[in-house]
């Protein structure tokens, strides 16, 4: 059974990208229930909300069909998040007012509760908002802080609603929390936060881990306006990030994705091009424990970028293609002992085979292969299949969401980061390449490897 979560709506002009975000939550597969206050109601019909929500929008506390709905719907739910948070409903929810539907429900519920404000700048800074937002704050109250932009009747400045994705994205992290670390108390919450995949408690096996992940397909300029790029969305290396803060790690993400988690622990670092995450991961890479290059690195970059945008009436250019910085290759030539550094590869057709060359021949200790011609796995999707390729073994994991995939990679760098200074693998020889797979791994024999290092095919129940 699907999350549920409250989208709470207050009454600002930013309520029309709430729509946005109900929709985005509803395509993460949550049930998502709008509740909007009055004011609400008069920048968005409760029919919008409606028509993408998962039930329809409710608004009255007196008049709903059932006699006392905030606390059925305070009880039930595994969330709530309010965009936009007026400076008004900031103020009642510091209050402890319940005197409309919305307030009322934030305060019969011991779900998370997380406001993204948006007002106009003066608002913003008046010190009566900051100070009931630093009362939720210590309440345990989550906060999307606004951004600086165009706000209402031209003015720009903070206080600009975030980005829906962003909000979506805190919405999805804080829900995995919440799942990992279940409520203990209150009233029963059958046929809510229990529903939803289990999520393995690992603990905080990463705590005071310094980790660099990569995201995201790198832009190489043609002209101001035109990029060479790829399909990745930077889902994988977000989900990363995102595990590992929650395993305790201080994570540094690199990512080239529009968007990047807004998470506690993850220092984001945005780039554009190969050079760019080259030049912002390597020196991170010099305090790190642990490097994940999950991006979509560019291997070619056009030579030259046109100064200006390139027209039609042109002839048609030609592009010049020069290589890009191989960040891996510079990490593992800077390895320190003991850093545990791994490597991606996007794969078509006989992925384990050619994952197999690559491990042997980029030094890295663990080697994710994506076989990204798989149904639902690889660029863009929220699931993803992958196998593990370290010294220890080749691990052919199940179609899993793009979290749980995080979550295994994660399990076999805590290995090799007890295992102390990891061999950089050596050069395949004519032994059995492939040893001691780890426990849960579908375990690859030596003729199966060595056939799959051989890039001849491997009986189809063995890639399970
Ligand atoms: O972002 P998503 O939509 O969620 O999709 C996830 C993904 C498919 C992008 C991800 O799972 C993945 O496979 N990432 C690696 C993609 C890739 O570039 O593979 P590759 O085989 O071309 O590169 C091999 C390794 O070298 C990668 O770790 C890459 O980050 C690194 N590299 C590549 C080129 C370069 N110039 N420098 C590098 O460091």
């Amino acid at each position: 059974m699907p999350q549920r979560v409250i989208l709470g709506v207050s009454g600002g002009i930013a309520a029309y990208k709430a729509v946005e975000v109900c929709r985005r939550l509803v395509d993460a597969g949550l049930h998502v229930v709008p509740v909007l206050t009055p004011s609400a109601t008069r920048f968005v019909t409760p029919l919008t909300f409606s028509a993408v929500a998962s039930e329809p929008a409710q608004t009255e506390l007196w008049n709903a069909p059932v006699p006392i709905p905030h606390t059925r719907l305070g009880q039930r739910a595994d969330l709530i998040v309010i965009a936009p948070a007026t400076a008004d409903i900031l103020a009642r929810l510091a209050c402890g007012l319940a005197d409309d539907l919305l307030s009322a429900t934030a305060l019969a519920t011991r779900a998370p509760v997380l406001v993204c404000p948006a007002m106009h700048t003066e608002m913003w800074e008046h010190p009566a908002v900051q100070e009931n937002l630093a009362t939720l704050r210590r309440r345990g109250v989550e906060v999307v802080d606004p951004d600086v932009g165009a706000l209402a009747a031209g003015d720009v400045g903070a206080g600009r609603l975030a980005d829906p994705q962003v909000i979506v994205e805190r919405v999805l992290s804080l829900l995995e929390r919440h799942r990992a670390r279940p409520q203990s108390s209150g009233p029963s919450r059958a046929g809510s936060g229990a529903s939803g995949a289990p999520h393995r408690d690992t603990g905080r096996d990463l705590r005071g881990r310094r980790v660099v992940v990569t995201a995201g397909g790198t832009r190489e300029p043609i002209d101001p306006v035109r990029f060479l790029s790829n399909r990745s969305s930077g889902k994988q290396g977000h989900a990363l990030a995102r595990t590992a803060a929650r395993r305790g790690a201080a994570v540094t993400l690199v990512t080239a994705a529009p968007f990047a988690p807004a998470d506690e622990g993850i220092h984001v670092l945005a780039v554009e091009t190969a050079e760019e995450m080259a030049r912002a991961t390597l020196p991170a890479a010099e305090q790190a424990e642990v490097i994940v290059m999950a991006a979509a690195v560019a291997d070619y970059r056009p030579k030259r970028a046109a100064p200006s945008k390139l027209t039609r009436s042109e002839r048609v250019p030609e592009l010049e293609l020069e290589p890009t910085p191989d960040i891996l290759r510079a990490l593992v030539e800077r390895r320190r002992p003991g850093q545990v550094i791994v490597g991606f590869a996007a794969e078509t057709g006989d992925a384990l085979g050619k994952g197999m060359e690559k491990f042997a021949r980029k030094g890295v200790d663990l080697l994710v292969v994506n076989d990204v011609m798989v149904a639902g796995a690889g660029f863009d999707h929220d699931t993803n299949q992958v196998a593990l390729i370290s010294a220890a073994g080749i691990e052919q994991l199940p179609l899993q969401t793009k979290d749980a995939v995080a979550d295994a990679v994660w399990d076999r760098v805590v290995e090799l980061l007890a295992a102390g200074d990891p061999v950089p693998p050596s050069a395949p020889t004519d032994e059995d390449p492939v040893h001691g797979a780890h426990p849960g791994a579908v375990r690859l024999g030596t003729e199966h490897a060595r056939n799959a290092y051989l890039g001849q095919s491997i009986e189809p129940e063995d890639h399970r």
